[in-house]
């Protein structure tokens, strides 16, 4: 590696650990102090007041029924979060599941300081390097899940957490998250897409993702699409074969 590769490698970690900044994919970054100040101004909780923020009433609670559907919300003794944000599936998934841990990978220092304090003891933060899971030991967890994440990381650093979540998910649990399948965005939407400024999707090959998984011994149990941004990322619930 020349020093110049190096330089850049190191760069691109830095963005990968602190660069993503947007709490929201596509919006401006809302920062823990002044969303939890506003939320408390008009006795909301901070998933009431981020959802009504981004016109997505009642969206946490249909992605949490549908991982129930899917058997993936069964007790378990860990779960872990890529990128929870503001908290608005933790708050569910906590309450449902109720492990004895919850660790979150979150490259926002102050909302992942927040959550940490707030769903104390159970929610532990874990050091955030934007890949990787490498706190958290093999075959752990019950449920690995991430929302509106891999919708704009970088392909690969997808994949990678992707194997990450795999190494870490328990024989017989389950993995979950949503993406923007390219098979999908097709001439309609990418129009559509056009009319509004945002920029950030990163679609990725469902195909591709799903044999990702399948062929490392998970099952997709259940998919469903969501409403995300200007249009809809897909969801994908996978089961450890075991
Ligand atoms: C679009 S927001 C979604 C937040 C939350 N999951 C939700 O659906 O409301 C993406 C979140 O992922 C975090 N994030 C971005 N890149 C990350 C990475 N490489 N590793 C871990 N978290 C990341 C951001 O800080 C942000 O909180």
């Amino acid at each position: 590696m020349t020093i110049r590769s190096k330089i850049r490698a190191g760069i691109e970690r830095v963005l990968l650990t602190q660069g993503f900044t947007i709490t929201r994919a596509g919006a401006d970054y809302l920062g823990a102090a002044p969303a939890i100040a506003a939320a408390k101004a008009k006795g909301q909780s901070v998933r009431e007041y981020v959802e009504e923020l981004w016109e997505q009433v009642g969206a946490a609670e249909r992605v949490a029924n549908e991982f129930a559907s899917a058997g993936a919300l069964a007790h378990c003794q860990r779960v872990l979060e890529v990128g929870p944000g503001t908290g608005m599936f933790l708050e569910f998934i906590l309450k449902r599941v109720q492990p004895q841990q919850y660790d979150i990978y979150e490259t926002a220092a102050d909302w992942a300081a927040h959550l940490a304090q707030e769903y104390a003891p159970q929610v532990k933060r874990q050091p955030a390097d934007g890949v990787s899971l490498k706190h958290t030991p093999d075959a752990s967890c019950g449920l690995v899940h991430g929302h509106g994440v891999y919708v704009y990381i970088k392909p690969l650093a997808s994949f990678e957490y992707f194997a990450e979540m795999m190494r870490v998910c328990a024989p017989g649990g389950f993995i979950a998250f949503d993406f923007f399948a390219a098979e999908k965005f097709d001439v309609t939407q990418v129009t559509h897409w056009l009319t509004f400024p945002d920029r950030y999707p990163i679609m990725l090959p469902a195909e591709t993702v799903k044999a990702f998984f399948t062929q490392r011994g998970f099952r997709l149990v259940h998919q469903f699409d969501h409403k995300l941004g200007r249009g809809k990322s897909q969801y994908v619930v996978f089961e450890h074969g075991g």
